[in-house]
């Protein structure tokens, strides 16, 4: 299970921190909303608190990839963006790496336009299928992909094109939908109370991750577990509690106006792109409200942005990500000289570690406050937790920062202007 540490927001001093009896004081006056956001799990948005238990869905999304075996897929291409593509790709990076087994995933998530001609010239389209997601079936990224690769695939499989394509999208409306039922192409649904960002444990999520053969069910299991433990726990000792209440404390009284999420691990860099989208278009509404999410990775940024976390302005918040147990973890071989010997035979771990303490502990003597969610292994149970435990945060942070935390009316309405130009 995923551990919250928190000492630091008290140890860097009230100035910049939280002193622990003020914390927990807040946290015990907000855990109200910690059963409010319980209570509104069957209304629109909210109602991501269900989809854990969605297991008639799930064995759907079994069947369905057992009979696609006989196609023998080699490439699995997700046609979306945002909500319809972040959660995928930080599943994704976590569970299968470039020399995995099994069919490969790639995730379209931007128009450029020589990778996209790159990627389709190189892919064998034989073995290749196409997932079309998009919840509104209007999104322009997703529609202008689909008809490149819709008319590539009626040129060279005129007889069945289709079985090239799967939806997933609205059950009702939307022009995928339409589409769906005039072509006879089979389509998944998007329950219709689940926004784009927080429907990664959708079909939006787990049927592209299971095509490429991803645990998904153990996703929904860690969902659920996390979910189970937030229901349970109290005051500063709840996950979502806490971290929401740092955040909105840190920000509201101590002007920290960025979050920093740094995993101290390659396969947790892309939940950062995922929780920046679920942090910015949820609480991003209204001046003085929402902080404004960064994207940091241990080792790799200390030597990129540390020097600005460390002596720039104090006006951010950290989060970092430990792993504690990694997948593989080789050894330093006796061959370095003695000015560094004292690295000779260290387990790889045990340095990232190293470089992880020293830097938390840094910040910390530098008054920046910082978070740290410790994470046993990466694994499918692990990487659901982290989405639940996220999604919960932000559902109550939308009830702190009194924004509807579901809706993107800035995102909406940019989509709108691009057609608006795209039609004259
Ligand atoms: O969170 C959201 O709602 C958005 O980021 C959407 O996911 C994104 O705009 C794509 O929308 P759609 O799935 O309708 O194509």
């Amino acid at each position: 299970m995923l551990h919250l540490q928190i000492e630091n927001l008290t140890k860097v001093g009230r100035l910049h921190g939280i002193s622990e009896a003020s914390f927990r004081s807040y946290c015990e006056r907000k855990q109200p909303l910690v059963k409010k956001v319980f209570s509104l799990k069957s209304k629109p948005g909210y109602a991501f608190l269900t989809l854990p238990d969605a297991e008639a869905n799930l064995k759907k999304i079994k069947k369905y990839v057992k009979e696609q075996e006989k196609n023998n897929w080699k490439n699995i291409v997700v046609l979306g963006i945002g909500g319809s593509a972040l959660g995928s790709i930080a599943v994704r990076d976590a569970l299968k790496s470039e020399f995995s087994k099994g069919p490969k995933l790639y995730v379209l998530d931007n128009i450029d336009p020589a990778y996209t001609a790159e990627l389709l010239d190189n892919l064998n389209l034989s073995r290749t299928l196409f997932v079309v997601i998009s919840k509104s079936g209007t999104t322009t990224e997703p529609m202008i992909q689909y008809g490149l690769v819709k008319e590539i695939l009626m040129k060279k499989f005129p007889k069945n094109y289709q079985k090239h394509l799967v939806f997933v999208t609205d059950p009702k409306g939307g022009l995928l939908r339409k589409i769906a039922k005039s072509e006879k192409i089979t389509a998944f649904d998007i329950p219709p109370k689940i926004g784009g960002r927080f429907s990664v444990l959708t079909n939006v999520g787990l049927l592209p991750c299971a095509l490429s053969g991803m645990d998904v069910g153990n996703l929904l299991k860690g969902a659920r577990e996390m979910r189970e433990a937030i229901k349970r726990s109290k005051g500063m000792n709840n996950p979502a509690l806490a971290l929401a209440a740092a955040q909105f404390i840190l920000h509201k009284k101590k002007k920290k106006s960025m979050t920093v999420l740094m995993p101290y691990s390659n396969y947790l860099f892309r939940m950062g792109d995922w929780y920046r989208q679920l942090l910015a278009e949820s609480i991003g509404k209204g001046r003085g409200s929402g902080p404004t999410p960064i994207n940091a990775l241990g080792t790799t940024d200390q030597h990129s942005q540390l020097q600005l976390y460390s002596d720039g302005p104090n006006n951010k918040f950290f989060i970092f990500l430990r792993l504690l147990k990694h997948a593989k973890d080789p050894k330093v071989g006796n061959v370095l000289p003695d000015e560094i010997s004292f690295l000779n035979g260290k387990k790889f771990s045990k340095v990232i570690d190293a470089a992880y303490l020293g830097t938390s502990k840094a910040l910390t003597r530098r008054k920046h406050p910082n978070v740290t969610i410790e994470v046993p292994k990466v694994d499918a149970k692990a990487i659901g937790a982290l989405f639940m435990l996220f999604e919960f945060q932000i559902a109550l942070l939308g009830l702190l920062y009194k924004v509807n935390a579901f809706n993107q009316p800035g995102v909406e309405h940019s989509k709108q202007i691009t057609n608006e130009n795209l039609k004259k």
